[in-house]
């Protein structure tokens, strides 16, 4: 069951008019929110990283908060699996076609999904992903969790061409970013190392995790920009995201990643997220 402008109904039946902004322009913002236990995680962050994506593409938001989480609850509900993530996706609506917003404003669709979240399998946690590295040519508001994701679709798929899963995405061939679809960590002589959240990459709830985690544990890191040669001589890189947790990127650009295993700081990490999930993501 699926939401979309204020009915639910089975997703086979939904439809939207191919005018749609979100179609003709990728006129839109998403949101992915991960369901632990039946409830939405973090959810005033994600609402929160929803408004600033709103805000800066100059669209209202179409629910309050309050709203918002009434129609995410029933979606759950809805939905069988215990642990979900939910797809929030908002476009300027159905208009002729002109590039300019539609004047008067047109009501903006409203499109909500959840679908089942898998823990990552156990021989990625073993073995870590691979991952290459390429230029970072989107625009300069990364910050937007926008629908137009055609960047991001052609990098990510460079990765897969070789047989990879991620592509890590570096500036000016000068400093790391983050990835096609998640946020990158290095890590150097025992110190977790993170980019700064600001235009040039989506601001991740589950690197807020990560940090508080780092914080709590006296875990060493800084927060800062990380130069390509940072990124290839690291002793290790993570990725995370709402999907796929902290996973280990043992093998870069074909060449191990330090001893090409997930090392300390990953088993450190993953051990106090899963504790995190347990204790604090689930409690009730
Ligand atoms: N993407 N950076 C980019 C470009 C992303 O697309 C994502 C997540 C992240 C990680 O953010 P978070 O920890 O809040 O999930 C970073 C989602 C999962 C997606 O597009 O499916």
């Amino acid at each position: 069951m699926i939401y979309l402008n204020g009915q639910y109904m089975p997703i086979e039946e939904a439809r939207v008019p191919v005018l749609d902004r979100g179609f003709i322009f990728g006129d839109g913002v998403y949101e992915v929110i991960p369901v632990y236990s039946g409830r939405a995680f973090r959810l005033e962050e994600h609402l929160r990283r929803l408004k600033h994506s709103l805000d800066g593409i100059r669209l209202a938001n179409p629910h309050s908060d309050e709203e918002w989480a009434g129609i995410l609850d029933k979606v759950i509900a809805e939905n069988e699996a215990q642990d979900q993530y939910l797809y929030l996706h908002i476009t300027r609506g159905v208009a002729k076609r002109d590039h300019a917003f539609p004047n008067p404003p047109v009501p903006p669709t409203v499109f909500v999904m959840s679908n089942p979240l898998p823990t990552p399998p156990d021989h990625l946690l073993a073995s870590g992903i691979s991952a290459v590295t390429a230029e970072d040519n989107r625009w300069l508001r990364c910050d937007i969790k926008a629908i137009s994701l055609l960047p991001n679709v052609l990098l990510r798929q460079m990765a897969i061409d070789e047989g990879c899963a991620e592509t890590i995405l570096i500036r000016n061939k000068e400093f790391l970013t983050e990835g096609a679809a998640s946020n990158i960590f290095a890590v150097k002589e025992g110190m977790l190392l993170a980019p700064p959240k600001d235009n040039l990459m989506l601001p991740g709830i589950t690197y807020d995790v990560i940090l508080e985690i780092a914080g709590a544990n006296g875990i060493p890191f800084e927060v800062r920009r990380i130069s390509l040669a940072e990124v290839l001589h690291a002793d290790e890189l993570l990725l995370t995201s709402s999907t796929r947790e902290v996973l280990a990127i043992t093998k870069l650009d074909g060449k191990p990643v330090g001893a090409g295993l997930p090392g300390p700081m990953f088993r450190r990490m993953h051990a106090l997220y899963q504790e995190f999930k347990h204790n604090v993501m689930r409690a009730k």
